[in-house]
Formats: C-alpha cells, structure tokens, sequence
C-alpha cells in the first residue's frame, strides 16, 4: 500500500494539498471544522450523503472538497469511512490530502478519537486500493499521503487509531487481492502458500494440510468436492495466542468457505453463473487476512481459523449427482446436486473447529443464491444458535460498517434436507429457504457449541465501485472478525 495516512496537529497542517472538509446534509459543519458558504451548497442542490464530495474552491494550487457525512444525528463510523473514501478520489491527482477531522473525535456515539481516526484511514486505505496486477499500462497513483488534521491535543490518539486503522485496510487489502487473482492462478495449493506466506510473516502458526493428511483426517465432504479437480485439495489451519495465555482463555474459532473456483460441478452452472466464480473463497480470505490482523492488533483471546480449500469442478472422477460421502464426524451426506458444494466443504472444517471445544465458532461462506436473493448485494444473513453470539457480530459489524442480517433456523424445516438414503441430502425444498437449509444442515456438524453462520454471498462481491469498495472483492467481514475478536469477553 503506497499511500501514507498520518495523524497531524494544527501546528503541523501541511499547506498546498486538497482538503477534505466534512459535511453535513444541512450544509454546515462539525465543531473545530471551518464553515462554508452555505449558499454554495445550496444552489448546487448538494445532499451531502456519506461517501460523496462536491469541489468548493479551487484556486492557486488549493483545492477544498466538501465531504458529505449525512445527518448529524445519524453520525456512524461509517460514514466517515466513507468519506476517507470520497477524500482520496477527489484528490485521486495528488499529491497531498488533508482530512480536516476537526472535533469530529467526539461526536460520534460511543467511539473514541483514535475509533473516528481509524474509520478515516481505513476509508482512505480502502478507497485507494486497486488490483492491477494484470494491467500492463498500470501506472503507480498520484496521491501519495493522507493528513488526517486534528486538534494538537488529540493528535496521539489520533495517531492510534491510523495504525489500527492500517492494520485493518492492509489486512482487507490482502482478503480482496486473494479474491481478485484469477482462480487459475490461485488453485488450493497456491492459495495455501499465499496464506502461509503472510499468517508466518504476522506470526501466527501454520499447518497446510496436503491430500493424504486430508485423507487421513477422514475429511470426506472436503475429498467428494475434490474428487472432479486435478488440483489437489488444501486445508490451512492458523492460530493466534496472545502473550500469557492459558487452557482457560476463551478460544475462538472462524472457519471460511475456500472453493477456489466453483463451476457447480458436474450440476454445472451456466456460463454467467460462473463468471465470478472466483469470490467462492472470499470465506477463506476473510479468515485469512482477519487472524493477519488479529495478530497485529493484538486481541485478548485465542484464535483458530481453518480454511478447507477445493476447486469445484466437473469430470470423469466428479462426485455425481446422488452420491453418498461420510463426513468427519461420521454422518453421511447425500450430494443431490454437487453446486451445493459450500456446506460439504464446510461441514468437516466445523467438525474439526467444535473438536476443540471453543467458546464461539463462526463461519463465512459466499453460500447460496437463495441469501443474495433475500438480502441484496449489501448485506450478509446471519444464522446460528447463540443469541449473544450473534448480538456481539451484529455490534461488531456495526462498528465496522458491515450489516448482518438475522435468518431463522427454524426446526420446522429440518425435513427440508432429509434424505431418503442418508443421514441428509445437500439440497433443501426446491424453491424454498435456500439459505436457511444451507444453514440447517451446517448445524449438524457444530456439535452444539455457540456458532454463528454468516452468508456473504452477496457481500463478498461487487460489480461496480461503491463508496470505499472497488468493483471486484470487497474483503467483506475482515473488519467485523477484527473488531468481533478485539472485544471478545474474556470472563
Ligand atoms: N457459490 C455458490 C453461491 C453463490 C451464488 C455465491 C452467487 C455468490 C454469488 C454456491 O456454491 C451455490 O452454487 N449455491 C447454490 C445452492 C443450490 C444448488 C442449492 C445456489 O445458491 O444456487
Ligand atoms: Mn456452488
Ligand atoms: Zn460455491
């Protein structure tokens, strides 16, 4: 990441860079930030909603931008996220920004200057990403720092909440570069070297799993998903401690859905199905790049993430439709259409997760049609059987500007998923709660510890560039796992 985000005093603000000034939708301006002329705003119709600028003055090499943050009594976090965001591509030509953060420190409910100072950079950070390590004319960005200009006495904490918010937008930046690589040049090996890579250089332990280990860990929904690639499968298991930990720190487990290209398999999809069939790992991403970040950053508990690793793809060798496998834990699985791949791979990694008895277990998977269907491209469903759990990743995600949603699991439907050969089938009712019976049957493996299930099939992904997401992955829920973990109950 080539742009620099510092925190500066008054004393210090730099002169000749474009500068950000939020703005509220009635035109005026938070406490420590300068007015602007009203008359302005209003002639030019300007809503001032988060994520939007509005060129004010440009004159002898200074430019100032109005940055909308929305109403002031809806003030979030995000939203001045996503005016980091506005701030870089208004001063896309650089080479200097300024964010003129003012008192914004204290207006935000609940959050702290170094919390506002974080929101900002990662914005700026976020907004500033691009993946072109396919483009041959790439030439490196303009803009080269980020100011973020606040009052002498806060410019500490301030300071302290750029690193975090860096740690966070580098770590993002890793889960999307991960999701943007083709998938033909990120089979499950790669994509395990990758991980390795970058969980050792943060300090994490590592284990990757090849295919005979896979085989003799009995990972049977992880080898029928498998069985069509000539890719073999991975399974990457990382662990974070922090310093002084015991038996009795709380464990926390996150498990991600890596299918590196998912085709359907021998149920294939059609051919604009599977264009973007490269996200189906951005479960796996997430996991990754949040315990890089974990790590970083320092939280009281301990983490295992597991990320089971799988191309989906048909062949000679493919598990066909109507197929029975056992799974780790023993139960046996009907594959009636092998484009329900997610919940297999899924299935043992969960297995393996509530084998070490923790205290909370949440998986990420780009899951089913069925969530982004019901919830759009904006918002994750949120499934599970813990209430509390699910109240803490909702609270995170607020913080973190990512929204979850919360879908039943209803008993009821549990004959959605009986099969008349095994134990269950991998399809639910045709027509009918797709992601509930994905959820329903993910349930069966987590041995009845707290768990969460989040489907970020929407999320995951995004067509066009909104706010601080750029068109492609979005690194969706690194932010909330950080966040979810950072403030973790450790009694
Ligand atoms: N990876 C897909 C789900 C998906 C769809 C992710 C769109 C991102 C965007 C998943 O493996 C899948 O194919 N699910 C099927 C399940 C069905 C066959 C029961 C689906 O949702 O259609
Ligand atoms: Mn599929
Ligand atoms: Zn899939």
């Amino acid at each position: 990441m080539g742009l620099e985000v510092v925190a500066v005093g008054t004393e210090d603000a730099p002169a000749g860079a474009v500068a950000g000034v939020p703005v509220y939708a009635d035109g005026t301006t938070p406490a420590g930030v300068p007015a602007i002329d009203q008359g302005f705003v209003s002639r030019t119709e300007y809503k001032a909603s988060p994520g939007t600028s509005l060129l004010l003055e440009r004159s002898a090499g200074r430019e100032v931008v109005a940055l909308g943050i929305g109403k002031p009594a809806a003030l979030t976090l995000d939203a001045l996220r996503r005016a980091g965001g506005a701030l870089v591509r208004a001063a896309a030509h650089g080479p200097h920004a300024t964010f003129v953060l003012g008192e914004l420190g204290g207006l935000v409910p609940d959050a702290s200057v170094s919390d506002v100072a974080q929101a900002v950079t990662e914005g700026a950070l976020l907004g500033a990403y691009s993946f072109d390590a396919y483009k041959s004319d790439h030439r490196p960005p303009t803009l080269t720092r980020v100011a973020i200009l606040v009052g002498d006495a806060a410019r500490d904490e301030a300071a302290e909440g750029v690193r975090r918010g860096r740690i966070v937008a580098e770590a993002t930046s890793l889960a999307r570069d991960l999701v943007n690589e083709p998938a033909g040049s990120l089979p499950p090996s790669r994509f395990a070297e990758r991980a390795s890579v970058a969980a050792r250089a943060a300090g994490l332990g590592v284990e990757v799993w090849d295919e005979a280990r896979i085989v003799a860990e009995r990972l049977g929904g992880l080898l029928a998903v498998a069985a069509g690639s000539t890719q073999p499968p991975r399974l990457v298991r990382l662990r974070y401690e922090p310093e002084g930990a015991t038996a009795e720190t709380p464990l926390v487990a996150l498990v991600g859905k890596g299918i590196t290209f998912d085709s359907g398999g021998l149920s294939l999809k059609p051919p604009t199905g599977m264009m973007t069939m490269k996200c189906d790992m951005s479960g796996a991403a997430a996991v990754v790049a949040s315990m890089v970040a974990i790590a970083q950053v320092g939280a009281p508990v301990r983490v295992v993430g597991y990320a089971p690793l799988t191309e989906n793809l048909p062949s000679g060798s493919a598990t066909k439709p109507g197929d029975v496998f056992t799974a780790r834990n023993g139960k046996t699985v009907e594959v009636l259409n092998t484009d329900a791949e997610g919940r297999l791979i899924l299935s043992d990694a969960l297995s393996l997760a509530a084998e070490e008895a923790p205290a909370a277990i949440v998986d990420l998977a780009t899951l089913t049609g069925a969530c982004v269907v019901a919830l759009g491209d904006s918002i994750a469903g949120l499934m599970g059987n813990d209430e509390q759990l699910a109240a803490q990743i909702r609270a995170a995600g607020a913080r973190a500007g990512e929204v979850f949603w919360p879908l039943p699991l209803p008993e009821e439907y549990e004959e959605h998923i009986e099969s008349s050969i095994a134990d269950m089938k991998n399809i639910g009712a045709t027509g009918q709660a797709g992601a509930l019976s994905a959820g329903l049957l993910l349930q069966k493996f987590v041995a009845g510890r707290p768990w969460a299930h989040l489907d970020i099939a929407g999320p995951a992904f995004t067509d066009k560039d909104r706010h601080y997401l750029r068109k492609g992955g979005t690194g969706f829920a690194v932010r909330t796992l950080v966040e979810l973990v950072s403030s973790f109950p450790t009694a």
